[in-house]
């Protein structure tokens, strides 16, 4: 599903070039819960945003579903992004403005399907998250927990292929932790794709396959 061939990202300044990721080489195939760890600043995020289409290597090539995205225009590859990909961030990022029900919805809109389909795609994800109470609440009236799970329900309406998710419980407690990773090990027993960062190894564990990033570059790959 994904493949990274020989991957830089590297920033040039007036005198010197300074690399963030050095020679990726990293093949994910659909079904797998991959876990990127590794420490701060060593290219995890990047890796994950190059991986989502919201980032572009500097070198080298990437294939997702055999299509090669490092040729792709902006344009083709957000599109990409949109139908195959959800991704969750560690700080949500919902929009405060907009309603649980509304959040939930956005990347409907952006796809642009039709209204009946929305609301009833809404519904179905709102009954699955145990959140049509919540439905019309703001971002800032839910518990952390809460609203990360609202953050993962907008990754999930428009069925993607690959949910990535960067720290996704970086600010959660430990039994909200738990309860994001007992539902991505559900979604991947169902299918999905995952591939998630984290620093913990409890985490980790919920996953396959775990990769260990240093300095921009692979580590150490193991399944288990
Ligand atoms: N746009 C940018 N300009 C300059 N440096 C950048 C840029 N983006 C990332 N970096 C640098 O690249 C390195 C890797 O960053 P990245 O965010 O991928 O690390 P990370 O492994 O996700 O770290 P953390 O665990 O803290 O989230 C860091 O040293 C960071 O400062
Ligand atoms: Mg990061």
């Amino acid at each position: 599903m994904i493949k990274l061939k020989d991957v830089d990202k590297f920033i040039d300044s007036k005198y010197q070039r300074t690399f963030i990721l050095k020679g990726i080489d990293l093949e994910i195939k659909q079904g797998e819960f991959v876990t990127i760890m590794g420490p701060s600043g060593a290219g995890k995020s990047t890796v994950m945003n190059i991986i989502g289409m919201l980032d572009e290597p500097s070198q080298g090539e990437y294939y997702f579903l055999d299509e090669p995205i490092h040729k792709m225009k902006e344009r083709k590859r957000s599109e990409l992004h949109k139908h195959h990909i959800g991704f969750v961030f560690q700080a949500y990022h919902l929009i405060d403005e907009l309603t649980v029900y509304e959040n939930i919805e956005t990347p409907l809109l952006y796809k642009g399907v039709k209204s009946s389909e929305r609301k009833s795609l809404v519904a179905e994800m709102l009954d699955r998250f145990q959140m049509v109470a919540k439905k019309d609440l703001f971002p800032e009236q839910l518990s952390g927990g809460q609203q990360q799970l609202v953050g993962v329900a907008r990754a999930l309406i428009g069925q993607p292929k690959l949910l990535l998710a960067d720290e996704p419980t970086g600010n959660l407690h430990s039994d909200q932790a738990e309860e994001i990773m007992k539902l991505f090990q559900k979604l991947n027993s169902e299918g999905m794709t995952i591939v998630q960062v984290t620093h913990s190894k409890e985490n980790a564990a919920y996953g396959k396959r775990t990769i260990n990033i240093v300095d921009g570059a692979i580590d150490t790959d193991s399944t288990h």
